[in-house]
């Protein structure tokens, strides 16, 4: 992080000292950003899922924390807003001598209520590390929190079970979506959801990971990553009148070169408002050197359900009205790079896909970009930084790393994943900004090597 926990609150002046203690308030959904929970530390809900009981969200996912075993657990958090989470501690812990034993894979969780037996049923991916046992595990709980009691670990229909979704139609019935052996199945579940009755579509030889469906005005959306592990690619999606089939053709949801903005499906959540209906694409920034820095994307799908067209638009910070199911996109003030000072080798050059066509390149550790008269609001707001990274992930990494000071404060460094020639995208950090035209802030290269090449930044308001 940039700033202390101390210059991150937004606190009001008259509040005794000790308020300085409480947790930041998130009013924005941040695709990509450092997400703490309500206690100040990172978030670690991978390959999760949310489900909403009466107001609140809750949202499940595999905990990665630093020091934590092969399978820590699954952890839950606890939202009204989707913005501040409460970590509400382990819904699921492993079982010893199970296949969800601490030195056992356990992995994207997912949750559903029963109201046949008025239980919350679980099911994960289990396997041994050498993932050749492809299981599914079934837990159950009086509790939406849990904990959740282990039930069975199975192969499903007798099948290979990999990645896998799960989906809870408007109808009530709920399906399994699981990779089986190259292809990739659906599975209608029992009326009581805790086993699976028979396959209801099988795509042939398919392959792919991170299933995910969605139902929207007749037409279901099935999204998938292609087969990489935890590399990022271009996700994937099929659409139907029936779950049963026929699907269409696949279909590409991203441009490419932005990897779904570097990120894989786990969950598409349906936010079914007063107003509208709003399905967010959740998505895993994975950082396979550095797993438990796995960041999440979230975004809003723009559907068409008259094509069958799903796309994602990107947006550094956007809001949803968990009530009136509405979203909203926060206007930010742009700066240029190439209006910026340059120092060192640092060197202005065209670029196809950038604001303006240009883009500064060559910053390096001992090579400078800073950008004047940043207009702040004396609060902490949250800045993207727009950069393109043609490197190849497979020779060059995930990523390169940018070095950014503001105001000559403690630097920050942001970890800025591959994206394409000409193809930009943005990386947030939040930073304490002084009121006025008056904030200058510094992008250099780390000893790692150089920064991506640097477009703009904008700047989001900070609000109450
Ligand atoms: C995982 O299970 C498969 C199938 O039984 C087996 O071949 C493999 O050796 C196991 N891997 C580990 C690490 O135990
Ligand atoms: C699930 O159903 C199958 C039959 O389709 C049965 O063999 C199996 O025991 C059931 N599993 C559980 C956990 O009930
Ligand atoms: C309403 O939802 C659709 C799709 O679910 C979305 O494209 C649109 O931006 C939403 N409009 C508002 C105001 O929330
Ligand atoms: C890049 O910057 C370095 C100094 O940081 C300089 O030595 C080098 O000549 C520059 N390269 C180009 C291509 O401008
Ligand atoms: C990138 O943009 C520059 C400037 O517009 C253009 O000359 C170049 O051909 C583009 N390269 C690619 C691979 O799109
Ligand atoms: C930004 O840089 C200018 C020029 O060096 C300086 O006068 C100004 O005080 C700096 N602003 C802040 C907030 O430090
Ligand atoms: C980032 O920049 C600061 C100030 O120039 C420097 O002290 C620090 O070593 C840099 N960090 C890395 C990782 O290179």
């Amino acid at each position: 992080m940039l700033f202390s926990k101390f210059l991150l609150q937004a606190v009001p002046s008259l509040l005794p000292l000790l308020a300085l203690v409480t947790a930041k308030q998130y009013k924005y959904i941040i695709p990509g950003a450092d997400l703490l929970d309500e206690d100040g530390v990172l978030i670690q809900a991978h390959g999760g899922q949310i489900v909403r009981d009466g107001s609140k969200f809750y949202w499940f996912g595999e905990d990665h924390s630093p020091g934590g075993t092969h399978f820590t657990g699954i952890s839950c958090y606890s939202s009204n807003d989707l913005y501040n989470w409460k970590n509400e501690g382990h819904a699921f812990s492993p079982v010893p001598g199970t296949q969800l034993a601490s030195d056992q894979v356990g992995e994207r969780p997912k949750v559903v209520y029963s109201p046949e037996i008025d239980k919350w049923v679980m099911y994960i991916h289990a396997d041994n590390t050498s993932y050749g046992l492809h299981l599914q595990a079934m837990a159950l709980a009086d509790k939406v929190k849990g904990p959740y009691a282990l039930q069975a670990i199975y192969n499903p229909l007798g099948q290979a079970s990999q990645d896998m979704g799960l989906f809870l139609d408007d109808d009530g019935s709920a399906y399994s979506l699981y990779g089986s052996g190259g292809n990739n199945d659906i599975t209608i579940l029992t009326p009581d959801f805790t086993n699976q009755s028979r396959i209801v579509f099988q795509f042939s030889g398919t392959n792919l990971e991170a299933p995910g469906m969605l139902h929207s005005k007749g037409l279901y959306y099935h999204f998938f990553s292609e087969k990489t592990g935890y590399r990022p690619n271009d996700a994937q999606y099929f659409t139907a009148s029936a779950i049963s089939g026929p699907w269409s053709a696949r279909k590409q949801l991203t441009p490419s070169g932005t990897f779904t903005y570097e990120s894989q499906n786990t969950f598409d959540l349906k936010i079914a408002g007063t107003k509208n209906t709003t399905f967010i694409f959740m998505g895993d920034r994975w950082d396979q050197d550095e797993l438990s820095d796995s960041r999440y994307m979230w975004q809003p799908l723009v559907l068409d359900e008259e094509t069958g067209a799903a796309e994602i638009v990107w947006h550094d910070v956007w809001t949803v009205d968990v009530e009136t199911g509405e979203v909203g996109f926060p206007q930010g003030v742009e700066y240029e790079a190439q209006a910026g000072t340059l120092s060192g080798g640092a060197t202005v050059v065209a670029c196809g896909g950038c604001s303006e066509g240009l883009l500064v390149t060559n910053i390096t550790q001992s090579s400078s970009v800073t950008v004047s008269g940043v207009l702040g609001q004396n609060k902490p707001q949250w800045i993207a930084l727009y950069y393109v990274n043609p490197d190849d992930q497979l020779i060059n990494g995930l990523q390169r790393l940018a070095n950014v000071s503001v105001n000559g404060g403690a630097p920050v460094i942001l970890k800025q994943r591959t994206t394409a020639v000409n193809v930009t995208m943005s990386i947030p950090f939040e930073a304490y900004l002084e009121k006025g035209a008056v904030n200058n802030i510094t992008v250099t290269g780390t000893s790692a090597g150089p920064a991506a090449d640097f477009d703009r930044l904008v700047v989001y308001p900070y609000t109450l």
